[in-house]
């Protein structure tokens, strides 16, 4: 070994054996302090009970400052009464907010073991309801993918979502078969409103179902996405409608009831699309003449909504608040159709977004009833939009259109009791705030989309 290489090693004072000396010098001591004194002795000699104290005070201040890791301020629920089918990315731990289930809030978890969120389709997620559901979503946490092809969807409604890496938006028509990689699927592509489901009824129902080009047989829409559902095993949602029950001759309407359709009418290519699109999802979940892995069964939910409002609807579309309202706010007539005794239930949006979200992280298929109980005349919407928009507001009657139900109220006690879920949200309390998005559409004023829910 060279000279300087013990140079390196040694400091230049110390000779190799000197060194050795001290160190072996410096060990008897610690032998002899560790062995000879009592350990109480021990800590409380040279300050280092006061250390200890010092780091235990720094410690507790740092968790009671930052109790979570998350930035996000999401209960975590551990169901422990009935574990939830496994789905791919779901694993134990779900972040809803269930009434009956038990919620722990956990504290700091580890980096790499926090809730992966879950990545889901939202067809027809550029229109009114679905980007609602798009915005809770999001801010659950998950990724979503909205498949719209703007037929009656807006991506202003969208737009405040451009650039959050957790969304994408599609083009593309659902009668068109797509592969995606998803854990959960709510099928909402359809148009809602009167006028636009009658201006091509054809496609309405192909929006359901069509002639796939390949094999002839009926496939599409809500075919293509139950087969998607399938093929990557994720859960599926269907945004059924209380149409299914036609002028039900049943008051107010349980799930159980067959409905009162007219198979031929103007309004049968939405009503009996959906009544199709249930039984196709039906079949799926029975897992009929399909090749399916896992389980054998496709887990599947059918939610039956019935009159929604809020802010995003579409403006002028036929449905009977959007009309009203905006009609008030133009200083038009209310037109009110037939005498104005039928009645309807109206629910605000978020209360429809809230059941949909524990219809598909539950364990029930369904069909369940999703709507406000409350019952109106239409005379009695238009005295509450009279009182919220201009009191002076005029009604004027015209005639009835073609199979207008009589009456609609749905009997929500399946899924207040199965779901734990009733809507909140009154018609007084409700309306107020689609005015205010009516308002800035019509007249433009400044844009102010928080809506307050
Ligand atoms: N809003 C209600 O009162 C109500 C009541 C009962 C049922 N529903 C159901 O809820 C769902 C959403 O309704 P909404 O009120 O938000 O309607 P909406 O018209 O505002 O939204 C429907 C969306 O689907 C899109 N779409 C239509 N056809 C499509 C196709 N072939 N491919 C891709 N996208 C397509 C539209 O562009 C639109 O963005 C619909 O399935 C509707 O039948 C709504």
């Amino acid at each position: 070994m060279s000279s300087s290489e013990l140079k390196h090693r040694f400091p230049e004072s110390q000779s190799p054996n000197t060194y050795d000396d001290s160190l072996s010098s410096n060990l008897m001591a610690i032998r002899a302090t560790c062995s000879s004194a009592n350990p109480i002795n021990y800590i409380l000699r040279e300050q280092r009970l006061h250390c200890m104290l010092l780091g235990i005070v720094i410690a507790t201040i740092f968790f009671l400052l930052f109790p979570q890791s998350s930035s996000h301020d999401h209960q975590i629920v551990t169901t422990l009464t009935k574990p939830m089918k496994i789905m791919p990315r779901m694993l134990d731990q779900q972040i809803v907010h269930y009434p009956s289930q038990i919620h722990h809030r956990v504290g700091r978890i580890p980096l790499g073991l926090k809730r992966k969120g879950l990545r889901i389709v939202v067809t027809g997620g550029a229109g009114f309801v679905g980007s609602h559901l798009v915005d809770r979503l999001i801010a659950r946490g998950d990724s979503v993918i909205v498949i719209d092809n703007f037929f009656t969807g807006r991506k202003e409604n969208l737009m405040h979502q451009f650039g959050n890496p957790r969304f994408e938006l599609i083009r593309h028509d659902v009668v068109e078969p797509i592969l995606l990689e998803v854990d959960q699927i709510y099928h909402l592509a359809c148009p809602a409103s009167p006028v636009h489901y009658k201006f091509n009824p054809i496609k309405t129902i192909i929006s359901f179902l069509s002639l796939s080009p390949s094999s002839l047989t009926n496939v599409a829409g809500t075919l293509n996405m139950l087969g998607l559902a399938k093929r990557v095993g994720a859960r599926f949602l269907l945004t059924s409608t209380s149409e299914v029950y036609g002028d039900p001759l049943q008051h107010p309407q349980k799930e159980t009831y067959w409905g009162n359709v007219n198979p031929i009418g103007v309004r049968s290519c939405y009503d009996e699309g959906k009544r199709v699109a249930e039984t196709l999802s039906m079949d799926y979940h029975r897992g009929a003449g399909i090749e399916v892995a896992l389980d054998n069964k496709l887990h599947v939910r059918i939610a039956r909504i019935f009159n929604t409002y809020g802010p995003r609807m579409c403006i002028d579309d036929g449905r009977v608040v959007s009309n009203f309202v905006a009609q008030a706010l133009r200083k038009e007539p209310l037109t009110v159709y037939g005498d104005g005794k039928q009645t309807r239930s109206f629910q605000y949006v978020s209360d429809l977004v809230e059941g949909l979200m524990r219809l598909m992280e539950g364990d029930h298929v369904g069909p369940f009833n999703l709507g406000n109980p409350g019952e109106f005349t239409m005379l009695e919407l238009a005295k509450v939009v009279q009182e919220t928009i201009d009191p002076n507001a005029k009604i004027e009657f015209r005639p009835n259109t073609e199979d207008d139900p009589h009456k609609r109220k749905p009997d929500i006690s399946r899924a207040k009791e199965l779901l734990g879920w009733e809507p909140t949200v009154s018609l007084r309390k409700g309306l107020p705030l689609m005015v205010q998005d009516f308002r800035q559409r019509i007249f433009g004023e400044q844009k102010d989309t928080s809506f307050v829910e």
